[in-house]
């Protein structure tokens, strides 16, 4: 039989500077109420000049694998979902790879924007049912800040910066996720997009000039997609699941607008205090926003080990997905193992080692090469 895909670890990191309303108020023609009654955001994170989307995404990935009692050594693969990566290339999930010490994991990124972290869920624990893998880790990490042009008032308001992070374990036991509903639209290309610095039109002077390295969005237009589309997929992730509605506990949406979310809610005839909404506190911190919504259930004691939730989402692409999950809590019994700072100081030795045993390579098999090579 196939084993199951369980979440069995879990951790966040947001930035520590806190931007207001009211400071965005003082940048662009915009008020708290204007943002607040429209989006429901009062404040959003913003990375400080050394936090990076690695950096938040590793600090999340040692909290996830502590809580799920793993070591990084442990893993088999390593899945970073951003839309504002570390480089274009090499994936994000590779430094992640190289920071936390995971000796024996691939690494790859997954781009699908803010329903992201969604497909990187699915696709990590399609690796674990189909027995190829047995230890998952699966990040979302954004620094959209970057992206942000701070003189458009339509996005400015919108973003803020944060990770979140879980890790995936095989499992007999029945649980964890139970279906995936993935979906998009092209033909939304235009409506939700960073147009420079990709190979459609590669950075230059002029780009800058004109901000194409900046997020654009038709907002209006994005909206009416995302209320169309999270009631919808919310169902058929269910159905597939054969998991009724009423059966469900709670529903983690991605944390976009507060509206949104009213109008899922609406659609789907659930109650608001079935959902999990932060966007106040965080802004939209695109495919970060799940793992981060689900951290403050856990927190504040509205996720319990047996719940059956559903994650979903809906960004640029067009894209949107939705999963059912039975909700497991850490499977390892507690053990002893050494904290997060200690891999962090352990990985960079081995990095440095690795780079230190490239450069020697370099050396020895530069003089073996033929003359006029
Ligand atoms: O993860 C996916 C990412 N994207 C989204 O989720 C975006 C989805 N869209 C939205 O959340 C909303 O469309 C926005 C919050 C972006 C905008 O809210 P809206 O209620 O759809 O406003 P609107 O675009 O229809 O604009 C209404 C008016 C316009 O003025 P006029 O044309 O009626 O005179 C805008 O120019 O509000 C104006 N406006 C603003 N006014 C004050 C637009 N942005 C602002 C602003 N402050 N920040």
């Amino acid at each position: 039989m196939s084993p199951y895909a369980h979440i069995t670890g879990w951790g966040t990191s947001i930035p520590e500077k806190v931007v207001t309303n009211e400071e965005i108020a003082k940048m662009v023609d915009t008020t708290d109420d204007w943002i607040r009654e429209r989006t429901g955001i009062r404040e959003r994170r913003v990375a400080s000049r050394d936090e990076t989307t690695a950096s938040l995404a590793t600090d999340a990935a040692l909290k996830a694998l502590e809580v799920a009692n793993l070591r990084p050594e442990d893993l088999d693969l390593i899945i970073v979902s951003s839309s504002s990566p570390e480089y274009i290339f090499p994936a994000t999930a590779c430094l992640v790879q190289d920071r936390i010490g995971a000796s024996k994991a691939g690494a790859f990124d997954l781009l699908a924007a803010c329903t992201g972290f969604i497909y990187a869920l699915n696709v990590g624990a399609q690796t674990i049912r189909s027995g190829m893998n047995k230890n998952v880790l699966v990040i979302g990490s954004e620094t959209l800040s970057r992206f942000t042009n701070w003189k458009d008032r339509g996005t400015c308001i919108l973003f803020g910066d944060g990770a979140g992070a879980f890790v995936l374990q095989a499992s007999e036991e029945p649980g964890g996720v139970l279906s995936s509903v993935l979906r998009s639209d092209g033909s939304g290309e235009n409506l939700l997009s960073i147009p420079a610095g990709g190979s459609f039109m590669p950075a230059s002077s002029e780009t800058v000039k004109d901000g194409h390295h900046y997020i654009q969005m038709n907002g209006r237009e994005v909206f009416r997609f995302a209320t169309r589309v999270m009631a919808q997929a919310t169902r058929e992730a269910a159905e597939a699941a054969q998991v009724p509605l009423e059966e469900i506990q709670l529903i983690i949406p991605h944390q976009a607008n507060r509206r949104i979310i009213e109008a899922a809610a609406r659609g789907l005839d659930i109650s608001l205090d079935r959902f999990i909404i932060n966007v106040e506190h965080y802004g939209n911190t695109s495919t970060a926003s799940i793992p981060i919504a689900t951290c403050e259930a856990i927190d504040q004691g509205r996720l319990k080990s047996g719940d059956r939730i559903v994650f979903v989402g809906f960004g640029a692409g067009l894209t949107w997905g939705a999963s059912v999950v039975q909700w497991s809590g850490p499977i390892l019994p507690k053990r002893r193992i050494p904290p997060p700072f200690s891999y962090r100081i352990w990985a960079r030795i081995r990095s440095l080692l690795l780079r230190l045993v490239r450069r020697m390579e370099g050396l020895i098999w530069g003089s073996h090469y033929p003359d006029g090579w």
